[in-house]
């Protein structure tokens, strides 16, 4: 098992634009630091916050070691705390979602409000106070639409990423969307071999089929470096939608841990669908035409996403184990849209129920050669596999500021 001195020697000595060493991508020590260092302390994307549009609606998740619960209160906000009691621990909500006017635990029925205000407890004597036992708080954001939360402390600033997501999400309405299909996989593969899938298209002619029908492969259209930087398709692109009063350009965070830009979809489609075109007859939000292509977000370390004219898809990951990764899809639409009328499940799904699946085997068999002694660090297409690079680039950087011994503080 790694320690922390061997990480950091491992991470110096990685060579740039190669795949990570072995360790990396299967050790326990590796994985209790990422969990430690990565997904206990960045802000990490959790729900989309019409999964609990009323008052009493909950849902949870499991980060690591951390239960947590997302509940949305009388005064309309949504908050996150600790799943677990304050009496003597018990997991207090064990559903996926629900609703419920109080969360009660399940072993001595300890009354919390949504709003996490301890406000029952039986029997307890009268010294015992009700104030001091309240749920513990998660740090938690709604952006417009997107429900963040952060285990640590004290979060990393996230001012300059909400104004961006926010206008950039505006006119997608997730406000007035409802997931119409939510999907759970467990990949056998560890989280950043599922991100570093995601950040290629370098494997989509061989792997997906479907998606390859209406989204393109070609670097070019994913190679984007500046608000005004781009192929001269995209740049059209940004024009035409920004004209219409959809936020378009390329975006990012100063070392990328996060990225916004609207892309075309291949030959004008207008959705991920076999037909390539839209599954939903309503649109999303204020969508002013139907082949606005993808704005396309990621946030390191556990999400990506595509916001279309008809739907969004959003997805989150969490990792389970050094070789495994739980990973989330759910397919958003207009809430006024109705099942059997505007859309049907299957074909607003299939193509990224396919892709998914595709991705899956990709990952797992990626996570099965390099478990072999025989593996070593591979280089990486400095034309296919920028998005690689530049994720590796950002988990290496972190980690080694993170665990880095600190300089002493000179005493005064
Ligand atoms: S552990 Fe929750 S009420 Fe006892
Ligand atoms: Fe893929």
């Amino acid at each position: 098992m790694l320690s922390q001195p061997d990480m950091l020697a491992r991470l110096g000595a990685r060579r740039q634009n190669y795949s990570l060493d072995r360790d990396l991508y299967c050790d326990d020590g590796v994985f209790q630091m990422d969990l430690e260092h990565v997904f206990y302390r960045e802000w990490l994307f959790a729900i989309p916050s019409c999964e609990i549009p009323k008052t009493g609606n909950f849902a949870t998740l499991q980060v690591g070691a951390y239960p947590v619960v997302i509940t949305r209160a009388a005064d309309g906000m949504i908050r996150a705390f600790h799943n677990v009691c304050r009496h003597r621990g018990q997991r207090l909500c064990a559903k996926e979602t629900g609703s419920t006017p109080k969360l009660v635990c399940p072993y001595h029925q300890w009354t919390y409000d949504l709003d996490g205000k301890l406000v029952y407890a039986r029997d307890m004597q009268d010294s015992f106070d009700l104030a001091a036992h309240g749920l513990k708080k998660v740090h938690c954001v709604d952006l417009g639409g997107m429900v963040f939360i952060c285990l640590a402390e004290v979060p990393p600033p996230i001012s300059e990423l909400a104004p961006k997501l926010m206008t950039y999400l505006a006119p997608s309405g997730l406000k007035d969307a409802k997931v119409a299909h939510s999907s759970t996989i467990i990949e056998k593969g560890n989280w950043k071999l599922v991100i570093e899938n995601n950040r290629e298209c370098y494997h989509c002619g061989g792997s997906h089929p479907s998606l390859c029908r209406t989204y393109s492969d070609n670097p070019r259209m994913t190679a984007m470096e500046g608000p005004d930087a781009a192929s001269p398709d995209i740049l059209a692109h940004w024009q035409r939608c920004e004209a219409a009063g959809l936020p378009s350009r390329f975006t990012n965070h100063p070392r990328m841990q996060w990225r916004l830009a609207r892309i075309p979809l291949l030959n004008n489609a207008e959705s991920y669908t076999m037909s390539t075109k839209a599954a939903v007859a309503r649109r999303m939000g204020q969508m002013p035409f139907s082949d606005a292509g993808s704005l396309l977000f990621f946030h390191y370390p556990n999400t990506w996403n595509h916001f279309l004219a008809d739907h969004a898809i959003v997805f989150r990951i969490l990792p389970i184990s050094p070789t495994e990764t739980e990973v989330t899809t759910k397919w958003l639409v207009h809430k006024d849209a109705v099942e059997g009328v505007d859309y049907d499940i299957p074909n607003l799904t299939e193509v990224w129920m396919n892709t998914n699946d595709e991705d899956r085997q990709v990952v797992e068999e990626n996570q099965k050669g390099i478990l072999s002694p025989a593996y070593e660090p591979g280089p990486y297409s400095t034309i296919q596999e920028e998005g690689v690079i530049q994720f590796v680039d950002w988990y290496c950087g972190t980690m080694t500021d993170r665990l880095a011994p600190q300089p002493a503080v000179a005493a005064e």
